[in-house]
């Protein structure tokens, strides 16, 4: 897969990628992450790419035409799955989301800045516009690492065991059981006998149970199926 990420601040970007498993699914060549700095396809001698918005008001709007040239000089090298743009007033990103995503062979993210950007790129050259929460973030820098970072561990060899990508929260709508390790006991605080078991059968039904039971204290949302962003993301 390949990411390419539009920003006006791409050094805020790189470290996020430069760390963990997105590393090593990178030096591995599982997913090639691009930045593009906006400002490079300004049409200003000073490398503006925001303007006043029309009908005034406090704040500023990016112009269309360096977004649409960048935009076009990529794709004019490769097909692309999706043009993502984050804004806050996009879909609700969720596992669902991330699981199609992972398919893509190519994908653009567009990061917001300002008052956001002309709706006619949006209406023009997006196909998705994603928002990672109801909060408004400064930029959408972080919500383009967020979705990366959800997307790309679910790529197949990215996790070294492709099991632990499937047994994650909100995979089969579930939040993901508690886990252990040494010592089996700490401060006269015991892992729970059945996980020392070594009976593999009980341990799975253990927690299966025990992800039911997080899932109906802490999201019982997500057994009752209400989730409206579910059905539109198919
Ligand atoms: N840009 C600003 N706030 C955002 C959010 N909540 N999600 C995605 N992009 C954003």
């Amino acid at each position: 897969m390949r990411i390419d990420i539009l920003t006006l601040f791409p050094q805020m970007m790189t470290m996020f990628f430069d760390e963990s498993i997105v590393k090593r699914a990178r030096n591995k060549g599982i997913v090639e992450v691009c930045f593009h700095n906006l400002h490079d396809y300004s049409l200003s001698r000073y490398g503006s790419v925001d303007d006043y918005p029309y009908g005034g008001g406090a704040g500023m709007v990016m112009a269309i035409e360096p977004l649409a040239n960048c935009i076009e000089a990529l794709q004019a090298e490769r097909t692309y799955d999706d043009i993502i743009y984050t804004a806050p007033d996009g879909q609700p990103f969720n596992q669902s989301m991330a699981n199609s995503l992972s398919l893509a062979q190519n994908l653009m993210i567009l990061c917001g800045h300002y008052k956001g950007v002309d709706e006619r790129l949006r209406e023009h050259f997006i196909t998705r516009e994603i928002s990672i929460g109801d909060y408004v973030l400064s930029g959408g820098e972080l919500a383009a690492a967020v979705m990366s970072d959800a997307i790309i561990r679910l790529i197949p060899g990215a996790i070294g065991d492709e099991q632990s990508a499937l047994g994650d929260s909100f995979q089969d709508r579930l939040l993901a059981p508690p886990e252990y390790t040494r010592p089996p006991e700490y401060r006269g605080w015991r892992v729970p006998e059945v996980l020392l078991s070594g009976n593999h059968a009980k341990i799975e039904a253990w927690r299966y149970e025990q992800a039911l039971e997080r899932t109906r204290a802490r999201r019982p949302d997500l057994l009752a199926g209400d989730d409206t962003t579910e059905q539109k993301n198919k």
